[in-house]
């Protein structure tokens, strides 16, 4: 059987990873995976997250097993962390999977399942993992136009005109905050009118929020997903904390499924709970508990807040830098996007070939799609970057 296999196609983003570990230049900068990095480069564990788990190792007097959903608290915690009060608690399901991959990947196989018919649209670019997991479910799939390969920005219109296109009962995939990877994204008036097509057309939103804190703030990056939550009749949510409580190896993620009658939640929460006992069983637990630990405590909550703020405002001064740097060594302002985007990356828009070119010429690595991780940088690389995305001709 073994012997059968074929190989499977690397994931671009984790080629990456080792091709920059394997790199000896001393001078290298990594801006591939999207994983944050302080000034020194190091990927620092929070200290509230730090302090939760001390009192978790003290605290914890078992670790048997939680339930199907994981922790309630843990969900009832995110459930208000993400949508506030937007939505009524009674019509949410909600069930903790490992990271946020986890629960798109439980999401689409609910929809496969549940649905066989709806196809899929997702951004043009979206993170490849989506599309490669719907690959892989065999779930019907197409794209909608997002990025305008001009302005760097969201091409809005072209994104209507072609979710316009959906048939009733397909499922449109939204990422909340943050695009990943183009950094561009939709300002309210533009979500209002999302959701404005999605009820004229009966399509289901499927939100992904990854980094909910990263961009405008924590409040303002829930904006959109409880803009739409509370529109709309049905919603699929998947969430990650990998990013925003820094818990990437935690497995740390959120499914919800938000329907029309609260009558119904319960037959919801059931299938959440099958589809994680038939893939893996019980989630992850230690994130989810150290994140329930600080979101139900006053003073690790205020202090988790604090840090992350310093961590996006830290991020939107290297955009700013970037961007004005480029603008002082090209003499132009066609980078001016830098500064406009938001979140952990920002697509430059160039070619596989200038992006190979940095890594060769400069060991500069991004994702051939020329995303770039704006927290791999700091004060002393950003000059680097902007020298060498010049003397590249990008
Ligand atoms: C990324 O987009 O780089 C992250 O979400 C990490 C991953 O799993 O791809």
């Amino acid at each position: 059987m073994l012997i059968k296999l074929k190989q499977q196609p690397a994931d671009k983003i984790l080629a990456l990873m080792a091709m920059y570990r394997d790199d000896p230049r001393p001078t290298k900068i990594d801006l591939g995976v999207g994983v944050y990095k302080n000034a020194e480069g190091v990927t620092p564990v929070m200290r509230a997250v730090k302090e939760a788990e001390r009192r978790l190792v003290e605290e914890q007097t078992s670790k048997a097993y939680v339930g199907l959903a994981g922790d309630p608290a843990y969900g009832d915690a995110m459930v208000n962390l993400i949508l506030g009060t937007s939505v009524a608690r009674d019509r949410i399901a909600a069930a903790a999977t490992p990271g946020g991959t986890g629960a798109v990947r439980q999401a689409f196989e609910l929809i496969h399942n549940t649905s066989p018919d709806a196809t899929v649209w997702v951004s043009n670019p979206t993170w490849p993992n989506h599309v490669s997991i719907l690959n892989y479910l065999g779930v019907p799939n197409t794209t909608y136009r997002y990025f305008d390969a001009e302005t760097r920005g969201v091409d809005f219109e072209g994104m209507l005109e072609d979710l316009a296109g959906a048939k009733s009962g397909d499922v449109i995939l939204l990422h909340g905050c943050c695009h990943n990877p183009t950094g561009a994204n939709l300002n309210l008036t533009q979500w209002q009118a999302v959701v404005d097509l999605l009820l004229e057309r009966g399509l289901i939103p499927m939100i992904d929020i990854a980094y909910q804190g990263f961009g405008d703030g924590l409040e303002e990056d829930a904006a959109a997903t409880r803009l739409i939550a509370s529109s709309v009749p049905e919603c699929l949510i998947a969430a990650s904390c990998s990013k925003n409580f820094g818990v990437y190896r935690e497995r740390t993620g959120l499914l919800m499924g938000i329907t029309e009658d609260a009558g119904n939640t319960g037959v919801v929460q059931g299938n959440l709970n099958h589809l994680n006992r038939q893939n893996f069983s019980f989630p992850p637990d230690h994130g989810a508990r150290v994140v329930t630990t600080i979101l139900t405590d006053e003073t690790l909550r205020a202090d988790w807040a604090t840090e992350l703020e310093a961590t996006r405002l830290g991020m939107l001064g290297l955009r700013e830098q970037l961007a004005s740097e480029l603008q002082r060594l090209s003499g132009s302002d066609r980078f001016g996007f830098i500064a406009q985007h938001r979140g952990m990356f920002s697509q430059l828009g160039t070619t596989p070939d200038m992006v190979e070119r940095l890594r060769a010429e400069h060991g500069i690595y991004m994702v051939s799609d020329s995303r770039l991780n704006i927290a791999g940088l700091n004060k002393v690389t950003v000059p680097i970057l902007a020298k060498a995305i010049v003397d590249t001709g990008i």
